[in-house]
């Protein structure tokens, strides 16, 4: 049966800056959401009938992408993700669905994770009414470390680019990697779940309200995107304490785009003693944070003690692949 996974993300930084044109850092991450599709008599998602209008991502890639319109499809679904909590899950699954697709209608042709990353974003830029950027899906795709920009950034490597309409006007972006140092293994991701979801789209859209109510909020827009050259800078080189100084830096300004809620903040705070730095990630309003340790286990005991759910994660782990 064609089956294929795709891993979720972390973003280190750059979250809601990205949407206007400044760099964001992600990571792919262990955990994932795992595909497979089969003929079926009846179209069926994880056992239950498929209603299309419930599953914008999949009834995109099957409508929109392949123009499918064979067989009905029983399609299977696994994820070690929360989802909705800014860990990738809806990008994972474009992927991961796309990529089983792909597997099952041309089984002889090599998959593209290019062209499968352009194929989930325009997935979630539908789902998301026309706002989101490629983030979550090239990071998922690619896997390791990918930085998203409206610019080239100094010292990474241009994998594409691309563009969408977006209800602010047309953004473009270039997709580029950085290779992760050796020292980068020392470290472990802790992603804390707070409990509660987090709906990109109404997060997206709340910060581009709070902008057009007072444009001098684009402020922090800029210095989030100063945190992030910096906190690249530091992670190519290795400078794990760099590093960690630049996410707490990220969690306030992210705070002031009021965007993190008090749980976060206390699961950030509690974190922190043993951490070398932690952040709310994703688009916030609940959803996760996530911490970078050299002591997993602690770091996970004092966000269960602050109320959140622990996974632990290396970073940079390979992209989407067909099973
Ligand atoms: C979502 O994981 C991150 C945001 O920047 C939205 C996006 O990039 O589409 C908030």
């Amino acid at each position: 049966m064609p089956s294929a996974f795709a891993p979720g993300k972390c973003i280190l930084f750059g979250e809601h800056a990205v949407v206007f044109g400044h760099p964001a850092v992600a990571v792919a991450i262990e955990q994932g959401v795992r595909v497979s599709v089969q003929g079926s008599n009846e179209w069926l998602l994880e056992g239950q009938p498929f209603e299309p209008s419930k599953h914008p991502h999949i009834s995109h890639i099957i409508q929109n992408i392949f123009q499918y319109n064979g067989q009905p499809l029983d399609i299977d679904v696994q994820s070690s993700l929360f989802s909705a909590a800014g860990m990738g899950s809806s990008a994972a699954l474009s992927n991961a669905f796309g990529a089983a697709m792909h597997s099952h209608l041309n089984p002889s042709t090599p998959l593209d994770p290019i062209r499968l990353a352009k194929m989930a974003h325009s997935a979630e830029a539908t789902a998301q009414k026309g706002r989101a950027s490629p983030t979550d899906t090239a990071t998922s795709a690619l896997g390791g470390c990918v930085v998203v920009s409206g610019q080239h950034v100094t010292g990474t490597r241009h994998v594409f680019d691309t563009s969408l309409e977006t209800p602010e006007g047309s953004r473009k972006w270039a997709i580029n990697v950085v290779d992760l140092p050796a020292d980068i293994d020392d470290a472990w991701l802790v992603v804390g779940y707070s409990g509660t979801g987090s709906p990109t789209g109404r997060m997206v859209a709340k910060v581009a309200s709070l902008i057009s109510e007072s444009p001098q909020r684009m402020e922090e827009m800029e210095t989030i995107a100063n945190i992030t050259r910096a906190g690249l800078t530091a992670l190519s080189a290795g400078n794990l304490e760099g590093l960690g100084i630049a996410m707490d830096a990220c969690h306030e300004s992210l705070r002031k785009l009021e965007v993190s809620t008090n749980k976060l903040d206390r699961m950030v705070s509690s974190a922190r003693p043993h951490s070398l730095g932690a952040k709310l990630t994703g688009a916030g309003g609940g959803g996760c944070m996530v911490a970078l340790t050299q002591d997993p286990d602690r770091v996970s005991e004092a966000i269960e003690i602050a109320g959140g759910r622990p996974l632990k994660t290396k970073l940079g782990s390979q992209g989407v692949s067909i099973l």
